[in-house]
């Protein structure tokens, strides 16, 4: 068997992944509806309901595709017709969930923030207050990956309660990376997926559905077929298999990331998360580094930095200089602002982040920036 080589991703998912959760993947062939695998899929979906506090109130629909295949099962499935959702937009991935609802010709009304900002809650519940007879669903995202922003759930679903208004809550790449507690914030609906801070492979979305919620939605008139949560939902409750083909193998990896989470422990993967942000902030501040987000608004998963204003400074070269070193950086842009992004999530550990921020100097020095 040929050894891995080990990349430190740092790129906001897919993330670095473990060898066993690798090496879980190399399985002998299955049919996913044999018994063995309904129980394998069953296993996998009741833990990552246990991860979410989700159980008694909740099921989790598994979907085969990346997480916006989720996000968009989620909004073509549950709002009725007729009705629309409010969709708070501080990001690329807020506004992505208004074009899919364009997409399915789903009625929104929108709250459209300056990115990179927290959300104006009066503003929010003034937009509710005025769409009251119309909306049933408030839609955000928590961890906006775009900027590294985090949304308060607690304080929207607040508002959505006082509104009596279901909520959609994007936790893609949050969950699994800080705690997030479906029943304690009265979560309607909460998408992620595979490949972030569970530390799985990609392929596989997930929708947390509060199953008084997913039955209400019963009888509505389809938007969707391959997507829709209740018939995905009902299909494996009945005969413990996936209503379509499933990502065999990438059921299995998950499988083992789940059981990592827990052997780590949900608290224990926090802290080493949260650990490697504070080393990767205090050297990025000491070399004079800037942050498009305020601490207090920050998710302490990614961090957008402002680019250099040197004229030596070429994020393609810096990229190119940190991959041959074993270290995956990623670009953004917000508006006219230049960042580059650094993620802290995925099986890495401080003794990464400390070897790359000495990559980094390197390149700095190298390039006379610094
Ligand atoms: C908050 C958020 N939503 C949605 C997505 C889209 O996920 P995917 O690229 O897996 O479709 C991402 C991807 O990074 C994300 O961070």
């Amino acid at each position: 068997m040929k050894t891995i080589k080990r990349n430190v991703l740092l790129n906001p998912g897919p993330a670095t992944t473990s060898d066993s959760v690798k090496m879980a993947m190399v399985v002998p062939d299955i049919c996913p509806r044999e018994l063995e695998f309904g129980e394998l899929t069953l296993s996998v979906r009741n833990d990552l309901i246990k991860a979410a506090n989700g159980e008694g109130t909740h099921t989790c629909v598994m979907l085969t595709s990346s997480g916006t295949g989720g996000v968009e099962a989620c909004l073509t499935s549950v709002i009725p017709q007729g009705k629309k959702v409010l969709i708070l937009n501080n990001g690329a991935y807020g506004e992505r969930m208004q074009k899919i609802c364009d997409a399915y010709e789903v009625a929104h009304v929108d709250y459209n923030g300056e990115w990179g900002f927290p959300i104006n809650l009066e503003a929010v519940e003034k937009l509710l207050k005025d769409n009251i007879n119309d909306v049933t669903h408030l839609a955000f995202i928590h961890h906006e990956t775009t900027v590294g922003i985090l949304n308060p759930i607690d304080k929207i679903s607040a508002i959505a309660q006082k509104y009596n208004v279901e909520i959609i809550v994007d936790a893609m790449s949050s969950f699994a990376g800080m705690e997030i507690d479906v029943k304690k914030d009265n979560i309607h609906f909460l998408v992620s997926s595979s490949n972030k801070c569970i530390q799985g492979m990609a392929g596989i979305s997930f929708v947390f559905c509060n199953l008084e919620s997913l039955m209400k939605t019963k009888n509505y008139k389809k938007r969707n077929f391959y997507f829709n949560l209740i018939e995905n939902h009902n299909y494996l409750e009945k005969n413990k298999q996936f209503l379509f083909t499933p990502p065999v193998q990438t059921l299995y990896a998950l499988r083992q990331a789940v059981t990592e989470y827990f052997e780590e422990g949900p608290k224990n993967r926090h802290a080493r998360y949260a650990s490697m942000y504070e080393i990767m902030k205090k050297r990025l501040v000491e070399l004079g580094f800037k942050f498009l987000v305020d601490e207090a608004h920050h998710a302490k998963l990614l961090t957008a930095i402002l680019d250099p204003s040197s004229p030596n400074y070429s994020f393609n070269e810096m990229h190119d200089y940190l991959i041959e070193r074993g270290f995956t950086i990623y670009p953004g842009k917000v508006g006219n602002k230049n960042t580059f992004r650094l993620s802290n999530i995925g099986q890495i550990y401080p003794e990464d982040i400390k070897n790359f921020l000495v990559a980094f100097e390197d390149y700095l020095k190298v390039k006379k920036i610094i």
